[in-house]
């Protein structure tokens, strides 16, 4: 039974096969309607739960079809709805809903429920975004990278902004695919130190450079995130903004990188804030790709989850 908790505790090779099989999978589909069945049906019989403590478009929708087109079914929950959101222990909810459904995938706030579920699940769990890491996500990045500029392997991605949770699976992911990664924002905002050693110790190149300019020289990849995140305290908008508008992507930033940069964002924006319409609407913006490549992402992540 394999858990889906985080792109450093998965393994190298599993990763790189999850991305391929995505790919492949992704192009089959070319073309058909997106109720189609896919053709190979690996979920079939198979129930899944998706748990959202936390607001969700892409997460939410993008799972729910990958299950069907993988001839699965899916039982979509509301964390606030559950026995869960009213005392139930997240070790007595995994129990039973392990007796219920084949897998679960859950949203939530402290990354020790998503471990607590885990160790208490006999189905695998899928971390669909917690305070610290969004890996679902971050395998969607490598897969839109990969399908427009070839091998992820040895170019800079450079983060702009706030170093949260997106953050740390892209840090993550640079130690497990081989990339260079630069972080600039704020001080305050930096990512952990230890997402940084730990990507610094499997031999890629990490930085935090301030000045956002001197960041992209030589970026291949700009991303960027909104400046508050679900998690953060509404107080802290207001000092966030102010802290983090140097750090605008726009296009006097994206002309210092590579003329061939790509841009992404996880998505939902804030446009005119972290990034600019010019950007987001630009020929180097692959946004709706990047949103589109989680469902392909996520049914290749499930598929390894259930070794089917
Ligand atoms: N990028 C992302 O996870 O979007 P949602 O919050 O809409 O799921
Ligand atoms: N950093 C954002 C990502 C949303 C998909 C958040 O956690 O709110």
């Amino acid at each position: 039974m394999r858990h889906f908790l985080d792109i450093d505790k998965t393994d190298t090779a599993d990763l790189r096969a999850m991305i391929d099989q995505a790919a492949a999978m992704k192009a089959t589909r070319a073309g058909l309607p997106k109720g189609t069945p896919d053709l190979e049906q690996p979920l079939k019989n198979h129930l899944v739960a998706l748990i959202f403590e936390k607001p969700s478009t892409r997460t939410r929708v993008s799972f729910d079809v990958g299950v069907r087109q993988m001839g699965g079914e899916t039982i979509v929950l509301s964390g606030s709805e559950m026995q869960l959101g009213h005392g139930e222990s997240i070790a007595d909810t995994a129990r039973v809903l392990s007796r219920y459904v084949d897998m679960i995938m859950i949203r939530t706030f402290d990354d020790a429920s998503l471990l607590e579920l885990a160790e208490h699940a006999s189905v695998p769990v899928i971390n669909g975004l917690t305070n610290r890491s969004h890996p679902c996500q971050i395998m969607a990045d490598v897969l839109t990278f990969e399908e427009h500029r070839g091998p992820i392997a040895g170019k800079k991605v450079v983060w702009v902004g706030d170093g949260n949770n997106v953050c740390a699976s892209m840090i993550h992911a640079a130690g497990q695919f081989g990339f260079d990664f630069t972080f600039t924002g704020p001080a305050t905002l930096e990512p952990e130190a230890v997402f940084v050693e730990e990507a610094r110790s499997r031999g890629v190149k990490v930085e935090l450079v301030r000045d956002p300019g001197e960041a992209v020289a030589g970026a291949d990849l700009v991303v960027t995130d909104t400046w508050v995140s679900m998690h953060d305290a509404l107080s802290a908008r207001e000092r966030r903004h102010n802290q983090l508008r140097p750090y605008q992507v726009n296009e006097a930033l994206m002309a210092q990188a590579k003329p061939d940069a790509l841009f992404m964002h996880c998505l939902p924006a804030h446009r005119g804030e972290e990034v600019t319409d010019a950007v987001m609407d630009g020929p180097n913006s692959v946004i709706f790709d990047e949103a589109e490549n989680r469902l392909h992402a996520q049914k290749a992540v499930m598929r390894w989850c259930l070794d089917a």
